[in-house]
């Protein structure tokens, strides 16, 4: 078993310390604000997590997960420290790289000889070469280890994932780094360094190009007359496509496929190549917001000025408290803009987030859809599944419903008096 550093207790570090103490090793988690360690070593945690509040109380309990802001204690016996630290959007689209710096240096003078550094977080290619540089240590390897955890799922994705990529140019660290993820059982890919960033761009960027793909198939659908679901269905039979990731919806959002689908425009760019098929993944995810619009404008009746929405969902997926980039909160923005007001409901949402003040926060899907004159289901909470057609049509002003998740049982709703849209069908 290892001693492990992760430096950073974001989504990525925190899921990844508690996986590791859990799989055996002793880990030490570093973050440099002191409330969320203070927190952390009470058992709060700063996000909604499935799995993972038990998870980081069994790692304190055995010992085996430490929560501290003390890089020096936590780093000096380090045989693997990885690197969990934001890469934002800089100016020009490209991740920034300047916490993955600043944490490099400040390891460089901590580190014992022959320790390993590990970047998980989602880095341009060429990144291992830059902490490389910024460490100065020969005698450290320093390793690229992205990760694939999916915020609701990342517990499950760590403990049981479909691969572990690994990208050194140092065959010892590599199957180092491969060992402490020996009890998951799955297929260890050792590449270069290159190799592996590239693989996290290009993974997260095939599956955003899947959900742009299918919500452009959706759109057709509806031109035509053609139910998305079935075409799913018949589609996602065939191996070589698969069900996943095909679901029609509001368009994506998140921490990350905005985020590195730009960045991998940018890396193409950079390296001289025009990455229009992506570019268009982008464009046609945009025109998306835009579609659900005017689904509810349409719904409205061909106005939003004065009209009252209920949102059903602002985070930007289920089993989550993420707004970032959540497409819910950028269609609610427009919603705004064109003179709609705008109630919601959301499980995990209490108050309005920064820059959406003139929303109405309720406490559950009913309140929010009093007076409403649309309801729209922008994120596929389970919760909304469960509301019932005959109560929400007591509640609402005029029975109309977008459902931009395809998440509910139309014919329901519409036995219930409702006109009910939904996404290509
Ligand atoms: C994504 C990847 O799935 C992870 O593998 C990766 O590790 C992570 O980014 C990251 O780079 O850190 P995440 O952003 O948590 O994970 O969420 P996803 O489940 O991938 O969903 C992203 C967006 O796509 C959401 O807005 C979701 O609602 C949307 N989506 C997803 C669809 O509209 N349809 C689908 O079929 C699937």
């Amino acid at each position: 078993m290892s001693n492990i550093a992760v430096i950073g207790t974001g989504y990525v570090g925190l899921s990844s310390g508690a996986c590791f103490a859990h799989l055996g090793h002793v880990v030490t988690c570093v973050d440099v604000v002191q409330l969320k360690i203070d927190n952390l070593n009470k058992g709060i945690l700063p996000i909604v997590e499935t799995g993972l509040e038990e998870l980081v109380a069994e790692g304190v309990a055995a010992g085996k997960l430490i929560f501290t802001t003390d890089v020096v204690s936590a780093v000096k016996n380090a045989d693997v420290v990885f690197l969990c630290v934001p890469t934002p959007e800089g100016a020009d689209g490209s991740a920034d790289l300047s916490y993955i710096q600043t944490a490099a240096r400040t390891l460089s003078p901590l580190l014992r000889s022959g320790a390993i550094v590990v970047n998980k977080s989602t880095v341009p290619v060429g990144s291992t070469k830059v902490v490389e540089r910024e460490l100065k240590r020969p005698d450290v390897s320093v390793v690229s280890n992205p990760e694939f955890l999916r915020e609701g799922s990342a517990i499950q994705d760590f403990l049981h994932p479909d691969r572990v990529v690994v990208g050194s140019d140092n065959q010892e660290a590599a199957i180092a780094v491969g060992a402490l993820y020996e009890k998951v059982g799955a297929p260890v890919v050792v590449t270069d360094p290159a190799s592996a960033e590239t693989i996290k761009y290009a993974a997260n960027a095939f599956l955003a190009t899947k959900i742009s793909y299918i919500n452009a198939v959706a759109a057709i659908c509806e031109g035509v007359g053609a139910d998305i679901n079935d075409v799913v269905l018949g589609l996602g039979y065939d191996k070589r496509i698969g069900h996943e990731f095909l679901r029609p919806g509001p368009g994506w959002g998140g921490s990350c496929f905005p985020k590195d689908t730009k960045a991998m425009v940018k890396i193409a760019q950079d390296a001289g190549y025009d990455f229009g098929l992506l570019k268009g993944v982008i464009t046609v995810n945009d025109q998306q917001y835009g579609r659900i619009v005017d689904k509810i404008r349409t719904a409205a009746g061909g106005t939003l000025k004065g009209k009252k929405i209920a949102s059903w969902g602002l985070t930007f997926k289920a089993l989550t408290d993420d707004l970032r980039d959540s497409p819910a909160v950028e269609i609610i923005t427009r919603l705004l803009a064109d003179g709609a007001s705008v109630s919601v409901f959301d499980p995990t949402v209490t108050v309005a987030p920064k820059g959406l003040d003139a929303i109405t926060v309720c406490s559950s899907p009913l309140e929010a859809c009093a007076g409403a004159d649309v309801i729209a289901v922008l994120t596929e909470w389970d919760d909304f599944r469960w509301v019932s057609p005959v109560e929400a049509a007591g509640a609402v002003s005029v029975k109309q419903i977008v459902d931009a998740r395809n998440l509910l049982d139309r014919s329901e709703w519409r036995r219930a008096g409702f006109e009910y849209q939904g996404i290509g069908r």
